[in-house]
């Protein structure tokens, strides 16, 4: 069978470095440990069997103030590699409210991950022979299929002459289907209405709840309960178009096997899955959190095993978790990565640093990623027939205050453009397309300077709006 290695093999380092190049600025250091990391996973599924199972991953930690782009690293980092992956806040995992979801749920988030991933894929396998078959469907209900022991079928209405004898009565209705299978697949059957039988259960979107804790036993409650209960047929009535797309997914549903989804999900997730730990920085040093908190170093320990590698049962079958590879990322203002737990830091043996925006950097932020901010309003208003037209020294102002406040109040990184973008054109995005009609909004310096500037100035005020 062929191995998919999710032609990761296309992407060399460089090359992955190249893709987040389009859509985080400057962070080279980051993006190449990662890019080194990711390869090194495709490179592994690629030596032999015996020494394969010694090569471990080089987990990373990620290390720089807040907003600088740790998490949209590592979120670019999943897309691209279409690998398995689930971002985690380790804080949360002493929290209160989170003693009873123990650390090992984040594998169970990976896996369900990985099955959605899977299944996607394999739906789009079966795309094109699902619709067709639900075509058949819809057809067998406009034309019903001549049944051998009937006689003297209904002559349709407008068909020229009825048939004679059985076979050219097949003859006939095979011709009609043809010819009314180009109508329903050109869309002009569409609005007609038809009735059908459709399999109600689960596709109801109904989720069964099992009692508490059961998912974490791993048990799947859902596909013994769907078991159990009968297939419920439902008629329904509905125009043909939907019917087909209702059709098609029930098809879907039955060529897809589930059992090789989840196991090849369960490959997947333990070879080339990723969990991305964040926030690992507020679990750092031993300090006993306040009150009935889980201590951090408790926490520490129960991450511990995962990372080193154990088997965790999931409701799709055990997931071995030791080739897994874990990103953790913090800001480390307080503590320093030699608080973790000496066996925690010997998991993580690639330290990065990611450096702090400079106004420059914001310039680039502003305008050069794929989902620049600047792009992102311009698309916006661009729907209204409105045209927002920044000037070159109304950006560089747009980036230098938002270097001053991050200076003055706290240093939110490039999250900062974020607040000050949606202030800046607040009366823009509310005045149009009401007062502003279609046109060229211009944005200067001084458009930039007129509207901000003296929320800047007042640092009260901009604690609260920038
Ligand atoms: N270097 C960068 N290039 C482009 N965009 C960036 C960069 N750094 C941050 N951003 C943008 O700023 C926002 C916040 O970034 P991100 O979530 O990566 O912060 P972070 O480093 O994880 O911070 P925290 O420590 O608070 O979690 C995102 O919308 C991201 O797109
Ligand atoms: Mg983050």
């Amino acid at each position: 069978m062929e191995k998919k290695s999710f032609d990761m093999k296309l992407f060399t380092p460089s090359q992955i470095v190249k893709e987040l190049d389009k859509y985080i600025i400057g962070q080279t250091e980051a993006k190449r440990a990662v890019a080194i990391a990711i390869r090194n996973r495709w490179r592994r599924q690629q030596v032999k069997d015996i020494l394969r199972e010694e090569i471990m991953p080089n987990n990373i930690i990620l290390i720089g103030p807040t907003g600088v782009g740790k998490t949209e690293i590592a979120r670019r980092l999943a897309k691209l590699s279409q690998a398995p992956f689930v971002k985690v806040e380790a804080s949360k995992f002493t929290e209160v409210g989170y003693v009873g979801r123990d650390v090992e749920s984040m594998v169970r988030d990976l896996i369900e991950v990985g099955v959605n991933l899977v299944k996607a894929e394999k739906a789009l396998e079966v795309q094109a022979k699902a619709e067709e078959m639900a075509d058949e469907r819809v057809l067998d209900i406009l034309i019903p299929p001549v049944r051998k022991t009937q006689t003297a079928p209904v002559v349709q209405e407008g068909e020229e002459q009825p048939a004679n004898g059985e076979e050219n009565e097949a003859y006939q209705n095979q011709k009609t289907r043809e010819w009314m299978k180009l109508k329903v697949k050109n869309g002009e059957m569409d609005e007609k209405m038809i009735e059908f039988d459709s399999q109600a259960q689960s596709s109801m979107g109904m989720q069964v709840l099992g009692p508490f804790g059961m998912d974490d036993m791993g048990i799947n409650i859902q596909e013994i309960m769907g078991n159990i209960m009968p297939k419920k047929r439902k008629k329904r009535k509905t125009t043909v178009k939907e019917a087909r797309q209702i059709l098609a997914q029930e098809e879907m549903q039955k060529l897809i096997d589930m059992e090789v989804v989840q196991k090849e999900a369960i490959e997947r997730v333990e070879n080339s899955g990723m969990i991305f730990i964040d926030e690992i920085d507020k679990v750092a040093g031993g300090g006993k959190g306040q009150g009935p908190d889980v201590s951090r170093e408790g926490v520490q320990r129960d991450l511990l095993p995962i990372v080193e590698g154990s088997n965790v049962n999931t409701k799709y079958g055990v997931v071995r978790t030791d080739h897994i590879l874990f990103i953790a990322s913090g800001a480390f203002h307080v503590s320093k990565p030699s608080d973790l737990i000496p066996e925690l830091q010997g998991r993580f043996p690639i330290r990065v640093e990611l450096n702090s925006l400079s106004e420059d950097d914001f310039v680039q932020i502003l305008t050069t990623p794929q989902n620049a901010l600047l792009k992102q309003y311009g698309a916006l208003l661009e729907t209204e027939g409105v045209k927002l037209s920044f000037s070159k020294d109304g950006i560089r102002e747009i980036a230098r205050i938002a270097t001053e406040v991050n200076e003055q109040v706290e240093n939110i990184g490039a999250r900062r453009l974020h607040t000050i973008l949606t202030t800046l054109l607040d009366e823009i995005l509310f005045d149009v397309p009401d007062k502003i009609p279609s046109d060229t909004v211009k944005i200067d310096a001084k458009f930039v300077k007129d509207k901000l500037e003296k929320i800047v100035k007042d640092r009260d005020l901009s604690k609260f709006i920038l």
